[in-house]
């Protein structure tokens, strides 16, 4: 998976939990503690999960709580600086949610190994929109948080019910 979701993660733990926290989490990983994640890094998979996997311990939270603070972190706070272009042009959050295939496709374009998830979206009336997840990487909870994040920074309220492994449906306030 490409460097900057796991860098990101590392700046979501040293930020809220202290640098000490990030370190502890790459020693018991088995990368030096200066490691430093880059963009553009291709990260394998496996490596990925394994240090998402290590938190609660580390942290003393839940791999919910991890996953949400993750969701929270990424859109609001990680990805506006780095990707803010995203941002500008797509002003609401239907607009964001529906722009995601697009972005995941144009930031992957060129990088060898990566293999975005893709989204399906169906409405199931005009406040229910259902979105199906595809990737082999069984991540729909961090999809899940995402898009909670997203309803976040457009200041909207929604609700979102997981159906399984592959589906879950937002519901809007307004149409
Ligand atoms: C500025 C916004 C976003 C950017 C730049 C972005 C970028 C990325 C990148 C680069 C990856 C790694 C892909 C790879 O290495 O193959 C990724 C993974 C992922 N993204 Fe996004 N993303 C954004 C927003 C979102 C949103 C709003 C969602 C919610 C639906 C989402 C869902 C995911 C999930 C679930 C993964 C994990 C990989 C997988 O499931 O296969 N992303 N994203």
């Amino acid at each position: 998976m490409k460097g900057t979701i796991i860098k990101s993660v590392g700046k979501l733990v040293v930020e809220k939990f202290g640098e000490e926290k990030w370190e502890q989490c790459l020693n018991v990983n088995g990368f030096d503690t200066d490691h430093v994640f880059l963009v553009r890094d291709d990260v394998d998979d496996a490596i990925v999960m394994k240090i998402i996997n290590s938190l609660p311990e580390i942290l003393g939270l839940t791999i919910q709580d991890i996953i949400d603070a993750f969701g929270d972190y990424w859109v609001n706070v990680y990805s506006p600086q780095i990707y803010h272009y995203y941002y500008q042009i797509y002003t609401s959050l239907k607009e964001f949610i529906f722009a995601t295939p697009k972005i995941h496709n144009d930031i992957t374009a060129n990088i060898p190994n990566a293999v975005p998830p893709n989204f399906v979206f169906t409405w199931l009336n005009d406040k229910e929109l259902k979105i199906e997840y595809y990737s082999k990487r069984n991540m729909v909870d961090f999809a899940i948080a995402l898009i909670r994040g997203l309803a976040k920074y457009y200041n909207e309220k929604i609700d979102i019910q997981k159906k399984d492994n592959s589906a879950f449906v937002v519901y809007f306030e307004t149409v």
